[in-house]
């Protein structure tokens, strides 16, 4: 076992995790050191979401293993992980409220449940969180009440309830409107330079992802093809295609990706291999003339 690491709020180490037949996430590294912004790309199905839920320990990972904050989750049982929990929070796609609270009772949950809190002392901090994601004016709104970017703030003012170290998100930005978009993004930002805070964000928006990020990550198919500086993947991006045309083809790959481009390798590899495996089934293709059929014939 690897000792614990103070430089590292995450460390995933040769993770593998199967549904089924299908091998969601293949041998997967990846570092996340305290106090950066991790943002993890990749098309859809690529196994982000799958990722985050095996790092927050919600999926069980068939091989590998997973560290956070110093402590190794995998093989934990669920009360110790709930102790790890604390010191997290998330942020799903929907913001996943409870439609029958108020948005501050929302916000005071985790707090009722985790801590032994005042509920004077609760109001202040559900209030200092709220303001923080400028929601205290709807305070008292169900969720029903507010609209999808301000359900968003709030689920993130949920998710700092308890001060956590460490904040994942999940597609923040998706169904935004450019403008709020925005203004999520700068929250990210904010949290992590005032408060410190480690922050994994999935995203394809890839605007918000060169504004947020000091690192990132590209997985392509239960794969890692890059985890590098932002700087760096800026440079691919910006690459001409010819000088794109001599990097390798992962990079090729990732460049397309970052430049939303119709054409290149990630579409070339969709057109030669969908079609046939859909028509046939994966264990047909290329196996095109039988060998017993060849030698009756002569
Ligand atoms: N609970 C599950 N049971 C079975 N298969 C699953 C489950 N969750 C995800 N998968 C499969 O794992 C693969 C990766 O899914 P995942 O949700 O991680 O992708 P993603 O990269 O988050 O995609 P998107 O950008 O569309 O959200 C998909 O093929 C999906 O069908
Ligand atoms: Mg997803």
């Amino acid at each position: 076992m690897t000792p614990a690491d103070p430089d590292h709020a995450i460390r995933v180490r040769h993770v593998r995790k199967v549904f089924g037949a299908q091998t969601v996430l293949d041998d997967i590294n990846l570092d996340v050191k305290r106090g950066e912004t991790m943002v993890i790309m990749g098309g859809s199905g690529s196994g982000k979401s799958t990722l985050l839920r095996c790092v927050i320990g919600s999926h069980a990972i068939n091989a590998g293993s997973i560290e956070l904050l110093g402590k190794t989750i995998t093989g934990m049982r669920e009360e110790q992980l709930n102790e790890v929990r604390k010191r997290f929070g998330i942020l799903f796609q929907s913001g996943a409220l409870f439609n029958s609270m108020t948005i501050a009772q929302n916000v005071a949950l985790p707090l009722r449940e985790h801590t032994d809190l005042d509920p004077e002392i609760i109001d202040i901090q559900v209030k200092i969180k709220l303001e923080l994601v400028g929601l205290r004016e709807h305070a008292d709104k169900f969720p029903a009440q507010i609209s999808g970017g301000m359900k968003k703030r709030a689920g993130l003012a949920r998710a700092l309830a308890l001060d956590p170290q460490i904040l994942f998100y999940d597609e923040p930005s998706a169904g935004l409107d450019p403008v709020t978009s925005a203004q999520i993004d700068q929250l990210i930002v904010a949290l992590s330079r005032q408060l410190g805070v480690t922050s994994v964000v999935v995203t394809h928006e890839m605007d918000s992802a060169f504004t947020i990020a000091d690192r990132m990550a590209m997985l392509d198919k239960g794969r890692i093809l890059a985890v590098e500086s932002r700087e760096w993947f800026e440079s691919l991006r910006d690459l001409d295609d010819e000088a794109a045309a001599s990097r390798s083809e992962s990079e090729r790959l990732i460049r397309q990706f970052l430049r939303g481009d119709a054409d290149g390798p990630l579409t070339d590899r969709r057109s030669a291999d969908g079609y046939e495996i859909d028509l046939f089934g994966p264990k047909t293709v290329g196996v095109t003339t039988t060998p017993s059929v060849e030698s009756t014939r002569g």
